[in-house]
């Protein structure tokens, strides 16, 4: 534990008091030793002498007294104050203040000290003093932390630790000048390492699925330039698969597009008075006429009046079109998709009223809300209901990916790029919002979003 400057704690009031005493008494042993001889060789009568001895003694009891009783107050007030400034932290104080996972070993290669975030990691259990060998796992660390402590060479390592299958961290091991222990901090790469393993996916995905529809396209054209030369009959067909091949690859370019932009902007809050009512009937509308083409009927069950949120007007209208374009996508003719909305006193309300619709489903929250514990927090809810094939359970945990094609595996022969559904899930974390599924094998799926509303 931390320790007060040695030096001012010496000076208590209690050494004060034992030095003036002790001065006290020399100077009145003098002076009776003087008054004493001076009666002795008769200089001085015997009861004068007396006299003056006791009347010196009351006076010096009396001024020692008086004079003592502000001693404690004064060296009090000189001794503690510099105490408590040049107070230290001590290590366990230092390593709780760290904010990443820090402990010490010493020369037994036992951990002495740690924070919590080791105690976490670690899982010492209240283990006192265990040897660093039970708890880490890593060679690579304890071997570091055996070279440093026996002080060989460097002074600090860096090692890299795996901890799990998707779990990495660097230990930073070093031993400060004149410490017997040696320190420990970790630092967690998990979030960097899976970022970097995020992006060089997406690339790989991304030039796949533009190649795909490339590989089509020069396909065809080679076909028409060479055994289809002179067959142009056969043309009309050829050009109409590689006008769609083109456009898949303009769908996925856009897609690639609003997703980047999306993550550029991630960190900018929309802060623009939207109605929430207004992007829904709008989105609504300019997806009728698809619906027409496929005949199915779009339905709007939701109130009229305005319904005010803090939102990216694009961005949400994005949203909505994604998914009501899935489920246009996914209901077969002569079905019927239909968009409700609302909103409600509080997020979980919201949750409840956008997820959860049907008493058989299987439902799945593929992005909860950021919500308030605590506060008040009145939400805007949608829910899309369509009677497509459902989507099977497996496949939940894994949409909003990008590139996860759920109907992929069935063999479904409705294209798409995998990018609608992540798109959705960020705009919106963007939002503060959630995202939801529901669905029922072979009778349909309802995804629903929900989202904070403004304060008017
Ligand atoms: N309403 C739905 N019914 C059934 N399956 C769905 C529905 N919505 C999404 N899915 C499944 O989720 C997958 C991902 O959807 P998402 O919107 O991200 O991609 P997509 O529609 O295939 O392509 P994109 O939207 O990028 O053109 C789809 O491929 C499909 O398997
Ligand atoms: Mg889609």
């Amino acid at each position: 534990m931390s320790k007060s400057d040695p030096s001012l704690g010496q000076q208590g009031p209690r050494a004060g008091l034992s030095r003036r005493a002790r001065d006290f008494f020399i100077l009145g042993f003098c002076f009776c030793s003087v008054l004493f001889l001076l009666a002795a060789t008769g200089e001085l009568d015997f009861i004068v002498a007396f006299a003056a001895m006791a009347v010196l003694a009351s006076v010096a009891f009396a001024y020692f007294v008086g004079s003592a009783a502000f001693l404690p107050v004064r060296s009090t007030a000189r001794t503690q104050a510099p105490a408590t400034v040049t107070r230290r932290l001590d290590s366990v104080q230092l390593l709780r203040a760290l904010p990443l996972p820090a402990f010490e070993v010493d020369g037994d290669k036992r951990i002495v000290a740690f924070n919590e975030h080791a105690d976490l990691i670690l899982r010492l259990d209240g283990r006192v003093n265990p040897r660093a060998s039970t708890v880490i796992r890593s060679p690579a660390l304890l071997s570091a932390i055996d070279r440093i402590g026996r002080g060989e060479g460097d002074e600090s390592l860096s090692v890299e630790v795996d901890s799990g299958p998707d779990e990495t961290w660097r230990a930073h091991v070093s031993r400060p000048t004149g410490a017997e222990q040696t320190l420990v901090v970790l630092e967690d790469l998990t979030p960097v390492h899976r970022a970097a393993r995020a992006r060089s996916d997406f690339l790989a995905n991304a030039s796949h699925e533009l190649r795909t529809p490339l590989t089509a396209l020069s396909g065809f054209i080679e076909t028409m330039r060479g055994p289809a030369k002179d067959d142009t009959g056969s043309w009309p067909r050829f050009l109409d698969i590689m006008a769609g091949e083109s456009e898949r690859m303009s769908r996925l370019i856009a897609d690639l597009l609003s997703l980047s932009r999306i993550e550029f902007s991630e960190h900018i809050s929309p802060s623009e008075h939207e109605d929430f009512t207004k992007i829904v009937l709008d989105a609504t509308e300019a997806l009728q006429p698809i619906a027409s083409e496929r005949s199915v009927t779009l339905e709007l069950v939701g109130a009229e009046g305005a319904l005010p949120v803090i939102a990216h007007r694009d961005e949400i209208m994005q949203v909505v079109e994604n998914l009501l374009t899935n489920a246009l996508k996914y209901t077969p003719a002569g079905g019927k998709v239909t968009v409700f909305y609302g909103n409600t006193p509080s997020m979980v309300e919201a949750r409840a009223k956008a997820g959860h619709g049907w008493r058989e489903g299987e439902r799945m929250t593929l992005l909860p809300a950021a919500g308030r514990p605590g506060k008040p927090d009145p939400s805007v809810w949608l829910r899309i209901e369509d009677q497509g094939p459902g989507i099977e359970r497996e496949h939940l945990p894994r949409l909003g990916e990008r590139f996860y094609r759920a109907d992929q595996s069935r063999g479904g022969k409705i294209t798409g790029t995998g990018l609608g559904l992540a798109i959705v899930k960020h705009i919106m974390a963007h939002h503060r919002g959630g995202l939801a599924v529901e669905t029922r094998l072979g009778k349909g799926s309802a995804f629903g979003i929900w989202l904070p509303a403004a304060r008017i």
